[in-house]
């Protein structure tokens, strides 16, 4: 019983721990919440998650080495979330695996936190046939990548500037509705009209996107309207974030012939983005991949999922949190 990695993730507001096989199989999962940490700030305040975290890591472990009953000599490694994320809690889950490795004598990997994302759809069974075309939508990240394997990954357009979660979550608080707002907006959104004719930025302009101007469109809209009905704003954003992110994930599955379209990252669990891609995979005869609602968010099942890719390859990433992550550095 060696296949076993532990997976810690720390970079943003939830301590996750969790042990995985080589399969993909969760054989626990704990995370420690920090929601009602941050929700009377209305976003993530990083020295408060940075000592949420330094509290939770410990008993996490302990907790999810516990429930699977694993001990430190069965598992190979422990892989480490090493950035994109907030540096103080970055550097609590990295210096925790680093001492646990030494004390262990375990291997410490650090991983990219978008490669865990983008393995997560292949948790608990594998779902994708390769190639893919991944729309990755978190609320840190916003791109679109192609992936002829598990580990071979392209970067084919991003965000230039804020991603589409972000994005939620800022149309959120102008709402006045809470933290996250993604799937508060969302079931606002179910009541409303889409009438109001917000811009789709750059829709006709490649695979790249942007979402700021969206965002100062339902900002200045709420500022001249006062009688704005919040459900109708909320419905007209939703449709122009949903056409923006149809109209590029078609254009890339045109580009490049495709058998599934993966949809990863915290927005995945939208249910108007989950219907919106079932009808263009239907259009496009591909397969329609998703992971399991609660991998969709972040946790550490991903993280040590694609710990595995980095063994397979022999590829060493230290733990060492990275503060220029390269968008292309998985
Ligand atoms: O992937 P994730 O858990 O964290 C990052 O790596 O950033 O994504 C969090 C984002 C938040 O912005 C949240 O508002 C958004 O995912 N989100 C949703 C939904 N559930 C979470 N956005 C739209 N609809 C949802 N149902
Ligand atoms: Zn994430």
């Amino acid at each position: 019983m060696n296949d076993i990695v532990l997976g810690i993730e720390t970079s943003c507001d939830d301590t996750a721990v969790a042990l995985v096989d080589s399969n993909g199989n969760i054989l626990s999962s704990v995370v420690a919440s920090q929601l009602e940490v941050h929700a009377e700030f209305g976003g993530i305040y990083p020295e408060f998650a940075a000592r949420a975290h330094v509290t939770a890591i410990l008993p996490s472990i302990h907790e999810a080495m516990k429930k699977a009953g694993i001990r430190p000599q069965d598992i190979r490694a422990i892989g480490v979330t090493r950035g994109p994320g907030l540096i103080g809690s970055l550097l609590v889950g990295i210096n925790t695996a680093s001492g646990l490795g030494a004390a262990w004598n375990k291997p410490v990997i650090g991983v990219n936190h978008l490669r865990g994302h983008l393995r997560s759809v292949d948790l608990e069974k594998q779902r994708v046939g390769y190639p893919a075309i991944v729309l990755l939508v978190s609320g840190g990240h916003t791109f679109l990548a192609s992936m002829k394997s598990t580990t071979d990954i392209e970067i084919l357009g991003s965000t230039a500037d804020d991603s589409v979660g972000e994005t939620y979550d800022k149309v959120g608080r102008m709402l006045g509705l809470g933290y996250p707002g993604g799937p508060v907006v969302d079931r606002m959104a179910r009541n409303g009209n889409a009438s109001i004719p917000f811009p789709r930025p750059v829709i006709n302009k490649g695979l790249d996107f942007s979402f700021s101007g969206l965002k100062s469109a339902v900002s200045r809209y709420l500022e001249t309207n006062r009688e704005a009905i919040p459900e109708d704003v909320a419905a007209s954003f939703v449709r122009a974030v949903m056409e923006v992110l149809m109209k590029k994930s078609q254009l890339a599955l045109r580009e490049y012939p495709s058998r599934s379209f993966v949809i990863v990252g915290g927005v995945a669990a939208s249910p108007q983005l989950r219907e919106e891609a079932a009808r263009l995979c239907e259009q496009q005869n591909v397969e329609l991949c998703l992971p399991p609602l609660r991998w969709s968010t972040d946790n550490a099942a991903m993280i040590a999922m694609a710990t595995f890719d980095y063994l397979n390859l022999s590829i060493y990433k230290p733990p060492v949190a990275e503060l220029q992550l390269s968008m292309n550095d998985f």
